[in-house]
């Protein structure tokens, strides 16, 4: 399964209804939704009361990425808001253990996310529990940021982690993907590639969602 999700935090946000469907018919799977606070990362984003209003007129799943402190303060809020995916950092959180239990308790899928300078080896016990790693390939806090090239290696062991612990997680990358390198994040074994600035500063978001999906199809096509 090969899914992209546009990150809706890239767009902008005076017409963001009509980007959002030109995403969905260019083949969107999902949608990514960025939670910033201000504290975990040095951006704030929106938060749940908003992700309800985009739910009331969308029925793609919406993956909410939360980059908070704690989470399961919030997260009950994200589900009642309509967020089908839920992802967490492991960085902050001693307790992930707890908090994938709690969002799959209350029905969403449930993901871990890794930043650029944590150690995989961090995630290998949790890894049992997820429904996804969300492998972050740029530091969270803004979109237009440039791709860590080490992230393919990364995607690699990651894998390899994932095919003998858990077969059925999906993995998604994260930050500065785009036309020239979303092929080679397939390749190494992305299966949901989240794609903001290179959706969004398109002047045809429709068209570049098409062209984007379909490099994802080749990739595994061959
Ligand atoms: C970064 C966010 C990303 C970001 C992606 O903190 O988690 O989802 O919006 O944007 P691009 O694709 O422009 O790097
Ligand atoms: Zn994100």
């Amino acid at each position: 399964m090969k899914l992209l999700a546009p990150s809706i935090l890239a767009g902008d946000w005076w017409n963001i209804g009509e980007q959002i469907e030109a995403t969905i018919r260019g083949g969107a799977d999902l949608l990514h939704y960025d939670v910033m606070d201000g504290h975990f990362v040095p951006n704030i984003t929106a938060g749940y009361e908003i992700l309800s209003q985009i739910r009331k007129r969308v029925s793609l799943p919406i993956d909410a990425h939360l980059m908070i402190e704690n989470p399961d303060k919030y997260i009950p809020k994200f589900v009642e808001a309509g967020a089908n995916w839920i992802s967490v950092h492991i960085e902050n959180n001693p307790h992930i253990h707890r908090t994938i239990q709690l969002i799959k308790e209350l029905g969403a899928k449930a993901g871990v996310v890794v930043n650029p300078g944590t150690s995989l080896s961090l995630i290998e016990e949790i890894l049992h529990y997820v429904d996804y790693v969300l492998l972050m390939s740029v530091n969270p806090g803004f979109s237009g940021q440039k791709f860590i090239e080490r992230s393919l290696e990364r995607l690699r062991t990651l894998k390899e982690m994932r095919d003998a612990i858990n077969p059925e997680c999906l993995i998604e990358i994260d930050g500065g993907i785009k036309e020239s390198n979303i092929k080679e994040v397939v390749l190494a074994g992305a299966d949901v590639v989240v794609v903001g600035s290179g959706i969004f500063s398109a002047k045809d978001i429709e068209a570049q969602t098409r062209k984007l999906k379909n490099l994802m199809l080749e990739a595994v096509s061959v």
